[in-house]
């Protein structure tokens, strides 16, 4: 299903009940579109925000071990012990760098290691730069805390590339932080090792923090390696990486992330996790021990598959009339453009209700984007294929 942040919406009839912080989380149109696809047969999901694989069975029993085994109780504040040992062995060989446990805080998802960065940081004078399209979470949660967003639009004809050039431009004398999603979600974009290494190194240059959401980052489809913010800077002064089991072993539901960033920054976020969430489940937590320490080649599985349906979608979206598509490396979207000035979103809803095939409208995603579409390929390839002969034809009738 669409992942539920995503579809997130504030009821405007309890108005006044609310702090008036919750009015910066948006109405985007996701909901009607679901509410719409819900009451209809036949329909084909191209909306989906989650892994359509089953989680890999070695994960699935850990986690009911630990279950039967009674590791029902909290973990420490920071996370599991095994846990945060085998992120700092997994992680200090991939980046080839000694990292610490202490580098690390296990939290619920993503989602939540996220709310805590930008929520303890964004504040007013504060000043976060954000690209546009750009995943749902981050602008709401900035300007709830008073921060402000600064927006970078990206576009297809770039693939949805961003100018590091640009960033570095727009950093001014208000900026606190520069928010980054590698690979991205709705773009599919990978950017480049250079691209981060010129960000990352001008911002702790210049004292201003990066926010990295990675977690897309074992969703390469191309071939190269993941170019994280952490292997691009010398110290972790400046930078928070945050991932989780969500996307790369299909565990979305199981809901475990972590920050990675300096031991004080990961001191001080320790207090506010304890405030928040306590700890992460911690049956969930065994999951991932498993994950980490068992074998990943159910990985690189499910990253063939996605490579195999990225190749194909991108050559059927390069066949459909009126869309603009580009060669996303990473996660499973790709975010085409429709002509100009077109509203994605009064398209996809009759796309959806004439052709039964459920694309998520580009408004959802930022300001700059309303003539686009996301596409997700997390979802087989016959139903991809039915899709897009569903909605070539169709798209080749209408009038822009
Ligand atoms: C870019 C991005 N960040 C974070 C998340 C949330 O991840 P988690 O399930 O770990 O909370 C998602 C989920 O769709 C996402 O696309």
């Amino acid at each position: 299903m669409v992942n539920p942040v995503e579809m997130d919406q504030s009821d405007q009839a309890a108005g006044s009940l609310f702090s008036p912080s919750l009015q910066a989380i948006p109405m985007p149109g996701i909901r009607r579109m679901i509410n719409t696809a819900a009451g209809m047969d036949d329909v084909i999901h191209l909306s989906i925000g989650q892994p359509d694989f089953a989680t890999p069975d070695h994960i699935v029993e850990a986690h009911i071990d630990a279950l039967r085994e009674g590791k029902t109780g909290y973990t420490m504040d920071a996370g599991l012990p095994e846990l945060l040992e085998a992120l700092r062995d997994y992680y200090s060989e991939r980046y080839d760098r000694p990292l610490t446990e202490d580098n690390f805080l296990v939290t619920t998802g993503a989602t939540e290691a996220m709310y805590l960065a930008l929520t303890a940081t964004a504040a007013p004078g504060r000043q976060f730069i954000v690209t546009d399209p750009t995943f749902v979470l981050y602008a709401p949660l900035i300007r709830m805390n008073g921060g402000e967003v600064k927006i970078i639009p990206t576009r297809a004809e770039h693939g949805h590339q961003i100018d590091p050039q640009e960033v570095i431009d727009a950093i001014g004398m208000r900026t606190f932080a520069i928010v980054l999603n590698s690979p991205s979600n709705p773009s599919g974009a990978v950017y480049p090792q250079e691209t981060v290494e010129a960000i990352v190194q001008e911002a702790a240059y210049r004292g201003v923090y990066v926010f990295a959401d990675e977690v897309y980052d074992h969703l390469i489809l191309d071939d190269m390696d993941f170019p994280s913010v952490i292997r691009c800077t010398s110290d972790l002064d400046h930078v928070m990486s945050i991932s989780s089991f969500s996307k790369t072993f299909s565990m979305a539901g199981l809901r475990i992330g972590w920050i990675i960033s300096s031991q004080g920054a990961i001191k001080k976020l320790r207090r506010y996790h304890m405030f928040t969430t306590t700890v992460a489940n911690t049956p969930a937590q065994w999951a991932g021990v498993a994950a980490l320490r068992g074998d990943r080649s159910c990985v690189d599985d499910m990253v063939a598959e996605y490579r195999r349906r990225r190749d194909r979608v991108v050559q059927l979206v390069s066949e459909t009339p009126h869309l603009t598509g580009y060669w996303p490396q990473g996660a499973f979207y790709i975010f085409p453009s429709l002509p100009p000035r077109t509203d994605g979103t009064s398209l996809a809803l009759r796309m959806l209700e004439e052709t039964g095939v459920c694309v998520i409208p580009g408004d959802a995603f930022g300001d700059t984007c309303s003539n686009a579409i996301r596409i997700s390929f997390s979802n087989s390839m016959d139903n991809i294929e039915e899709a897009f002969e569903r909605i070539i034809p169709w798209l080749a009738k209408q009038k822009f």
